[in-house]
């Protein structure tokens, strides 16, 4: 590895960008970064846990294309283009949904990943897999560094994801390595941010929600558990930054701040001025207890650093979900 810092590029005119995923969260605000940029941006998505709307959002720009297509059948063809890089960041990832469609979760990551590093060594692009904290399962490291290999369950009710996105970051390395496709890989920490969905299950969505209806926070547990919470314009530079790295070997992404549930709930009560009470439940299955990145391996390559606090994130997302509600 060299020891010169990453630098972005930001006139990105000539270049060409898939995006899988791009009427989700995430996804979505990346595709914006990139067109704010000038690439040109292709985005697939089936709408399973995306929106028309995240679509509409972007089609505003002239430099983007969108293709619905279910990406572990098949990927639209894609021959006639030059492809510079291939993000794949299309699976569903809030714990509802692993409930509901741990099937769909299982076959996007694996068959899915296979198609989108297929379409990157086809087109000698570079590849991101957008991997997950998740892999690291309930960690009994703390804060979580890349080598550290995870304690998943793998028959858990959260297997579905954790355990897919391991064979996804498997088969990242193994195309890189029998191939030699140009891979990254990116482990995100807990995100938030306008344009989720209101009722999909995250810890901030949730609070902040619950907090507009006046309805009672839900704490599971205790609430000591602590989560590290990035707003999503700080994690989508991470993403550049990281895929313009020249480490194959994963970089944790995310904010390291540190929060418990408890906090987290009182500081959304007090920033909306809510009167909500709390209401504890059980606390479901594998529940992570900590979660923390130790952002350091990104940081010694780059100038990367978190610049949205946690209160100013939340303004923002609070403004979003009230446009919502209306
Ligand atoms: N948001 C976070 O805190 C977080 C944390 C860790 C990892 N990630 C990863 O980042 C990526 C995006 O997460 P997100 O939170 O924005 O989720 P999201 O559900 O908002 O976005 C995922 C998008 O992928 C699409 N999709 C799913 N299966 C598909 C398929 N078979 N074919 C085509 N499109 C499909 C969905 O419709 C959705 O638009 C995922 O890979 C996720 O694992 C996110």
């Amino acid at each position: 590895m060299s020891s010169e810092k990453i630098k972005l590029l930001q006139d990105m005119t000539d270049k060409t960008i898939v995006v899988a995923g791009a009427a989700g969260f995430v996804p979505g605000h990346l595709c914006e970064y990139y067109l704010k940029k000038k690439a040109k941006v292709i985005g697939l998505d089936n709408f399973i846990t995306g929106t028309k709307e995240n679509i509409d959002l972007l089609s505003k720009y002239p430099n983007f294309t969108f293709l619905e297509c279910n990406i572990y059948e098949q990927l639209p063809s894609m021959e006639h283009l030059k492809i510079d890089y291939v993000f794949s960041m299309a699976s569903p990832a809030s714990p509802i949904d692993f409930a509901k469609i741990p099937i769909e979760i299982m076959r996007v990551n694996s068959e899915g990943t296979m198609n989108l590093l297929e379409l990157a060594k086809n087109h000698h692009a570079r590849f991101l897999e957008a991997s997950t904290s998740e892999v690291y399962g309930d960690p009994e490291i703390h804060p979580q560094v890349e080598d550290y290999v995870g304690h998943v369950n793998p028959i858990g009710p959260r297997s579905c994801y954790d355990e897919s996105k391991r064979y996804a970051e498997a088969l990242t390395m193994s195309y890189h390595r029998k191939f030699g496709v140009e891979t990254r890989i990116v482990r995100i920490f807990n995100t938030y941010g306008p344009r989720m969905r209101p009722n999909d299950g995250r810890v901030i969505p949730n609070f902040i929600n619950q907090a507009l209806e006046g309805k009672p926070l839900s704490i599971y547990g205790d609430g000591l558990q602590t989560r590290s919470f990035c707003y999503v314009d700080d994690l989508v530079r991470a993403i550049d930054y990281v895929m313009h790295s020249d480490d194959v070997t994963p970089f944790n992404i995310g904010n390291p701040d540190e929060y418990t549930m408890l906090d987290a709930a009182k500081f959304i009560k007090e920033a909306l001025k809510s009167e909500s009470d709390l209401a504890f439940h059980p606390l479901p299955q594998d529940d992570p207890k900590r979660r923390r990145p130790d952002i350091g391996k990104l940081q010694k390559v780059s100038d990367y650093r978190p610049e949205i606090s946690f209160e100013e994130g939340l303004k923002r997302t609070t403004q979003f979900f009230r446009e919502k509600l209306q």
